[in-house]
């Protein structure tokens, strides 16, 4: 006696009824970066259908995502100035809030989330204000400046705001900011789980954002510690976060599985440049099928328990799955 597993994987319709992971285009949240100017758009060789745009050409972006089905994006600002402390960050004529004022005029049923975090603003490139003895970051001083950034971008319109820096209490810190400005109803999805990762590389080229000395290692977590990302992302529910995050996701999928498991949360998952690059450049040099191997990695996110997505391959995936939908698989 053996089980027959194979009868079942016979008939491709008995084959799709069967499918426990789906992938949606509902999934998705596309990463743009927006720096100053008009009609700029500057492809990053190190991540190819990744650019650096201008404002108007964030808008007309949005149109193509919408076109595709993709509902939200994430941005990033590249500042004209930056300092110290990453004023433009906490200005309301800064980059990014102006960039969600522009699209959420332009586009009113765009969900708009901007990554709250200090490391593209400051001419150090670390992700808050400095504690010159320690030579890192600052926690508490950088709280309140986090606080501060989530109300600008709060007044200019967004719909989430996705902390990235990895301080001890930001959750918290931000919610006391946007509950004091009348934010109740802004959701906050927490960069909870995230790791000191070398796959941030390319990224840090599109975003201008490579720290002038040292690295992350004192604020992002070690790549080796499993029972501390559980607690990472635990810490950060019992603060507040309305979505968790594990970033990056390829090389953690364990990780993803844990933190799942252990809050009842929705789950984010960042599927960073270094795994986009990756890809790509395999494509490029002609070793892999590129949309199966997309296809698969991004299912298996949904699979580790992943609810969201944030990719730079939702653009090229959303086509494959419209064609899918129009059953011509
Ligand atoms: C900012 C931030 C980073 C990423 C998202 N937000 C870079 C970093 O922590 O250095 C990485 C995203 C990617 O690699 O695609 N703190
Ligand atoms: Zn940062």
């Amino acid at each position: 006696m053996f089980t027959r597993f194979r009868r079942k994987r016979i008939h491709p319709v008995l084959r799709d009824l069967l499918q426990e992971t789906t992938l949606s285009v509902n999934d998705f949240i596309y990463p743009l970066f927006v720096k100053s100017g008009e009609g700029v758009k500057e492809e990053v060789a190190s991540m190819p259908g990744v650019y650096q745009m201008s404002i108007d050409e964030i808008v007309k972006e949005c149109d193509n995502l919408k076109a595709l089905g993709i509902k939200s994006i994430i941005l990033f600002g590249i500042p004209d100035v930056k300092d110290s402390v990453g004023s433009d960050a906490m200005c309301e004529h800064g980059i990014i809030a102006q960039t969600v004022r522009a699209v959420k005029a332009a586009h009113p049923d765009m969900f708009v989330v901007t990554d709250l975090c200090f490391c593209e603003y400051t001419d150090h490139g670390h992700c808050g204000v400095l504690d010159p003895v320690l030579e890192t970051v600052d926690n508490d001083i950088t709280l309140d400046n986090l606080a501060k950034q989530a109300v600008v971008h709060a007044k200019a319109g967004v719909d989430m705001i996705a902390p990235s820096g990895m301080m001890d209490g930001m959750i918290t810190a931000i919610r006391e900011g946007l509950d004091g400005a009348g934010f109740v109803n802004l959701p906050v999805m927490s960069y909870s789980t995230k790791f000191a990762s070398a796959y941030y590389g390319p990224f840090r080229d599109v975003a201008e954002s490579a720290p002038s000395f040292g690295d992350r290692r004192s604020y992002q977590m070690n790549p080796a510690n499993r029972r501390e990302a559980i607690a990472e992302s635990v810490a950060d529910e019992m603060e507040g976060a309305d979505i968790l995050m594990v970033k990056p996701a390829l090389a953690y999928m364990d990780v993803i599985r844990d933190v799942r498991e252990n809050t009842t949360l929705p789950l984010a998952v960042y599927n960073v440049s270094g795994e986009y690059s990756m890809l790509k450049m395999a494509a490029k040099a002609g070793v892999i099928d590129y949309e199966r191997v997309m296809m698969e990695t991004l299912l298996g996110f949904k699979r580790a328990g992943a609810d969201i997505i944030i990719t730079y391959h939702a653009k090229e995936a959303a086509e494959i799955l419209a064609k899918q939908v129009a059953g011509s698989r």
